[in-house]
């Protein structure tokens, strides 16, 4: 089977982990840590990391430092996965749901100002598979009516939008260090954020708020959100080969399009201007010209030993959700349409162009034989 993704792991990585183990600086302080932290976050751009458990948690911990709070409003896409909604809801928040683009899938900066209330405190913009979102409307609408952005790139470390990278550009940017992302700790995830008040408060509050003047003193409640040495040593060594990894992923995009592009009924991903995708998942979507519905193809593409997987199922549509009455009977066209059609290929930074061009011919084949 070609999966949909598998980590791409080197000597560096092994070493980096084994010197852990040799010196036992396997909990959750060290130079591994320290070093991813500073590592990672230069490269967003912004001067502060810190290192979480997982991107949710990340979040999670945004979310908290920012001051959401119960009955506060949190301002996202319903096209995402369940961590950005869950993190607010953690908080007491709710969050409010905005349609996508129909060409990036990411949320459209032409809907968030409706949905603005008294009770909105963030907007959590989500670069959905990498490629970047809207920054230079989605800011501006934030400053004028007085919020800060909270971007959730977990899928899309080194993704730039005019020339920045994304998680640098809000006020606070969550990554994710999942065993499919760009860069992995196996799990793992990451604040960036240039606010030294806030970065200070997100140590302590990850930390179980644990007092430094006075040992086991805590003045609020805290959480244990503390990555592991041993896991920033995974990520420190994926870090040092990031621009190989992104370039890798930029790469099977371009292999990707020059396949299957002009068949119809298939929409291929796009990279609008002024931005740089970095394709954590080569995402298409299946219309109903292409002769079958996305189950079947996705069915003869496994018979062929090719994984895939389908787009997310939009928040708005989530029972957890509808059983806590967090959302109403609107509906959001675009996320619907996607959630419907859409499937990710094999991805990984590790597929070999011939696996590409397999999976690119057994689409064509499959869609001659079967429509
Ligand atoms: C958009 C987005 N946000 C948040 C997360 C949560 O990250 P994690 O799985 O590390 O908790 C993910 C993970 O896949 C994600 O894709």
């Amino acid at each position: 089977m070609i999966p949909v993704c598998t980590p791409f792991l080197g000597r560096k990585e092994k070493e980096y982990v084994m010197d852990c183990l040799r010196t036992s600086w396997i909990s959750s302080s060290g130079k591994y840590l320290n070093n991813f932290e500073s590592a990672f976050s230069a490269y967003c751009g912004v001067q502060y990391g810190i290192a979480t458990t997982n991107g949710t948690t990340a979040l999670h911990l945004a979310l908290t430092v920012l001051g959401v709070k119960e009955d506060d409003e949190v301002i996202m896409p319903t096209f995402t996965i369940a961590s950005t909604a869950f993190a607010a809801i953690y908080c007491g928040a709710k969050p409010v749901f905005v349609d996508s683009q129909p060409d990036t899938w990411n949320i459209d900066p032409e809907k968030i100002e409706a949905k603005i209330t008294k009770r909105t405190k963030v907007i959590m913009p989500v670069h959905i598979y990498g490629h970047p979102c809207e920054m230079d409307k989605i800011m501006p609408i934030a400053r004028k009516y007085n919020l800060n952005v909270i971007e959730d790139a977990a899928e899309a470390h080194g993704a730039e939008f005019q020339g920045k990278k994304v998680g640098g550009i809000g006020q606070v940017g969550c990554f994710s260090f999942y065993g499919n992302k760009i860069i992995t700790c196996g799990e793992g995830g990451m604040v960036v954020t240039n606010n030294k008040k806030w970065a200070d408060r997100c140590r302590r509050l990850k930390n179980l708020s644990f007092l430094q003047s006075k040992r086991f003193w805590h003045l609020e409640l805290g959480f244990n959100h503390r990555m592991t040495n041993m896991q920033a040593a995974l990520g420190l060594a994926q870090f040092e080969q990031i621009e190989k990894l992104v370039e890798r992923r930029r790469k099977n995009a371009r292999v990707y399009n020059s396949l299957l592009g002009g068949i119809l009924g298939i929409t291929l991903p796009v990279e609008r201007p002024n931005t740089k995708s970095i394709y954590w998942m080569y995402a298409i979507l299946i219309e109903k010209e292409f002769g079958m519905t996305r189950e079947h193809l996705m069915r003869k593409l496994s018979e062929k030993g090719i994984e895939t997987r389908t787009f997310f199922i939009p928040m708005h549509q989530q029972p957890v959700l509808k059983q806590r009455g967090l959302v109403d009977r609107e509906r959001f066209p675009v996320a619907e349409k996607i959630s419907r059609e859409g499937l990710y290929l094999p991805s990984g930074s590790g597929l070999k162009k011939s696996e590409i061009e397999y999976i690119c011919d057994s689409i064509r084949k499959i869609r001659k034989i079967e429509s």
